[in-house]
């Protein structure tokens, strides 16, 4: 199980090993800041006021350091991420690695499709990470209708790429 699912589901009260906690000031702290953050997110531009202080009820943030494996390739997933600051890698393969920045998303296709994690994502730099579970997600998806066209236009861009990038290498292939 992901380390953040372990966290958020209580089955561990934090990161043994200290890579990752809860944050307990800045952002995470007071209801009416995480609020004005929200605003300020491109995902989230269509929310009203009401849905973002529902949105700041839900949304955890966690504090996590560089190399930190957030998802990985194959494993069950429950959580879906918000980039609040720092840089994610996205290996979708051995030669591919797609960068994520702050305002960006992953995590949304195991919790759309209910499949295991496409890729593994990795924390480039130290993260500032917003996380909704899977039971928030699907509420959020119905309270907000704009969220679902971002994250169907994000998705197929990411196809859109990941055929490129597959029509690039066989290129390569056949001209061996
Ligand atoms: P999910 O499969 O839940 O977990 C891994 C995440 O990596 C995936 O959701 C997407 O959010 C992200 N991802 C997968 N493939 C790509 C890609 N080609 N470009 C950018 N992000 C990706």
């Amino acid at each position: 199980m992901e380390l953040i699912s372990r966290i958020m589901d209580g089955s561990i009260p934090y990161d043994p090993e200290g890579r990752l906690g809860p944050v307990s000031a800045g952002l995470g702290a007071k209801q009416d800041d995480k609020i004005e953050r929200l605003k300020e997110v491109p995902l989230f531009e269509g929310c009203s006021k009401r849905q973002l202080r529902s949105l700041a009820k839900i949304a955890r943030v966690f504090d996590v350091a560089a190399d930190t494996v957030l998802t990985r390739a194959g494993e069950p997933g429950d959580e879906f991420f918000l980039i609040v600051a720092g840089t994610a890698r996205v290996d979708v393969s051995t030669e591919k690695h797609v960068p994520l920045h702050p305002g960006e998303f992953f995590g949304e296709m195991s919790l759309l499709d209910g499949g295991p994690r496409s890729a593994t994502v990795v924390a480039e730099t130290p993260v500032r990470l917003l996380v909704i579970s899977r039971r928030h997600f699907s509420v959020l998806l119905q309270d907000v209708p704009g969220l679902t066209q971002s994250l169907l236009m994000t998705l197929s861009r990411r196809v859109r790429q990941a055929e490129e990038s597959t029509e690039r290498m066989g290129g390569a292939l056949a001209g061996l």
